[in-house]
């Protein structure tokens, strides 16, 4: 099958030009400006932007939490993905403590395989570490998995020591894998929620409150210390705080190689909407919690100066009912997390391409280029290039928007953004060839979605 993308402009992280796109079954096979090519169907994209499909690298659907099950499975998450224009997800494989790297990725391929909308991967999370899962860690990078994650907080569950950072670190270093972490200050943050509680501060605006920016910022600076000591590359997920920033720009100046992602609802969202009415508040319950009015503007500028790299959405849904008021009466009780993997792109589009915060190829290079160049996917991911996937996005950059929980294909009850407007809608998505998303109608096949074998850290 050979599908035509016909006067389109062509964004990648680098260049934008006008260009006609030949695809073959999966795969891009030529990109001319006028191309004379035979074909059996053929999009006209004049007036749009074609982008290569976005990289979400970081969800988690169907993962247990907090005493319950995420709302999105790897189905509905997945289809709401591509609604959104992402044609690949990275999500958390979690250690079960006690058990093996192993064990943890065959309950994650259980959940994932044959379900999905678009391709998929998986991060290992080491929560309980040994000599033997050590010893898992080089077999699983040469399996495809070149990524493993530690969290400094949620003590008691998958919180792990300074020890434990620094042996991961180390042998990931030596094996070409990337380590990745949830950087706050689980022994603090333990100790302000005890005193909260015991002072009957049950209210969602006090889990912000028991995590605050310095929890962030000095677990951010601990982990890059080791991560230095080690001499290993490391990767700091949904950083929310500029002085925890601040101390990735400083490391990066010495010249370490340690990257950042932050999220839309830090860059959108403030801590006043813990205070909404009704227990509303805890639609926005997720760690790190959302900061001060202000921050936001530090997180703008380091994606423009380059000092984060990507963009991801940290998706993980619970709906209100049931789910988040588990949490009525006791803030720790709410489980942590929130929905984005629909709105990731357009939400960064409409704030930081539209508001000139940020160019269409940084903005290309954010949510597509740099997650696959850090997690093992590029060129087949990531780019427009003859060769590479057919993962493509028609994007209509002056479409209007507007975030409904009405609208979304996200399986949970409300969407952070409700009513949030902007311009820019991924009309039609491509993945591997396959047209998933036609004007907002998804018209894939559940199944389409691929595991993505991943390459070893900085082989591209
Ligand atoms: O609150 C959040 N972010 N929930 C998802 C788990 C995590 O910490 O990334
Ligand atoms: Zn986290
Ligand atoms: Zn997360």
């Amino acid at each position: 099958m050979r599908t035509l993308i016909k006067n389109g402009t062509v964004v990648t992280a680098s260049d934008t030009y006008r260009a006609d796109i030949l695809i073959e079954d999966e795969k891009i096979v030529s990109i001319e400006l006028e191309s004379m090519a035979a074909y059996d169907q053929v999009y006209d994209a004049f007036g749009k932007l074609i982008f290569p499909g976005a990289i979400d690298v970081h969800t988690h659907l169907d993962m247990p939490f907090g005493g319950t099950v995420t709302a999105d499975d790897f189905t509905t998450g997945t289809t709401a993905a591509a609604a959104g224009g992402t044609t690949c997800i990275i999500d958390y494989a979690l250690q079960t403590p006690g058990k093996s790297l192993e064990e943890a990725l065959q309950a994650w391929h259980a959940r994932a395989d044959g379900k999905c909308a678009i391709d998929y991967g998986f991060h290992v999370a080491v929560t309980d570490l040994n000599d033997t899962i050590l010893e898992e860690i080089p077999d699983l990078v040469e399996k495809g998995y070149p990524s493993f994650k530690v969290f400094m907080a949620y003590k008691g569950v998958f919180q792990v020591d300074d020890a434990t950072l620094l042996r991961v670190l180390q042998q990931a270093g030596v094996s070409g894998g990337l380590v990745l972490v949830h950087a706050e200050n689980g022994d603090v943050i333990d100790v302000l929620t005890r005193e909260m509680l015991a002072e009957g501060k049950t209210e969602p605006i006090y889990h912000a409150l028991s995590r605050p920016p310095q929890a962030e910022e000095e677990a951010v600076n601990r982990f890059i210390t080791i991560a230095e000591l080690s001499g290993a590359p490391a990767y700091i997920v949904h950083l929310s705080d500029a002085g925890a920033l601040g101390r990735v720009a400083e490391a990066r100046l010495r010249g370490h190689k340690i990257f950042a992602e932050t999220c839309p609802q830090y860059l959108l969202l403030s801590i006043d909407r813990y205070y909404e009415p009704d227990f509303g508040g805890a639609k926005y319950v997720m760690s790190p919690p959302l900061r001060e009015e202000g921050n936001e503007e530090f997180l703008w500028d380091g994606l423009a100066s380059g000092n984060l790299q990507v963009v991801a959405s940290d998706h993980c849904s619970f709906n209100m009912k049931e789910q988040k008021e588990l949490g009525l009466h006791d803030f720790t009780k709410i489980p942590n997390g929130a929905p984005g993997v629909e709105t990731r792109v357009q939400l960064l589009y409409a704030g930081g391409v539209n508001s000139g915060r940020i160019t269409q190829n940084q903005f290309v290079d954010l949510v597509s280029t740099a997650p696959a160049r850090l997690f093992g996917l590029y060129p087949q991911k990531g780019t427009i290039a003859v060769g590479s996937d057919a993962d493509l996005v028609i994007f209509n950059p002056d479409a209007p928007f507007t975030v409904s929980q009405g609208t979304q294909f996200q399986n949970v009850d409300y969407n952070p953004y409700e009513g949030f407007q902007g311009h820019g809608v991924p009309e039609k998505v491509f993945s591997r060839g396959e047209l998933v998303i036609n004007n907002g109608k998804y018209v894939g096949k559940i199944g389409h979605g691929k595991f993505q074998k991943r390459s070893p850290f900085g082989q591209f």
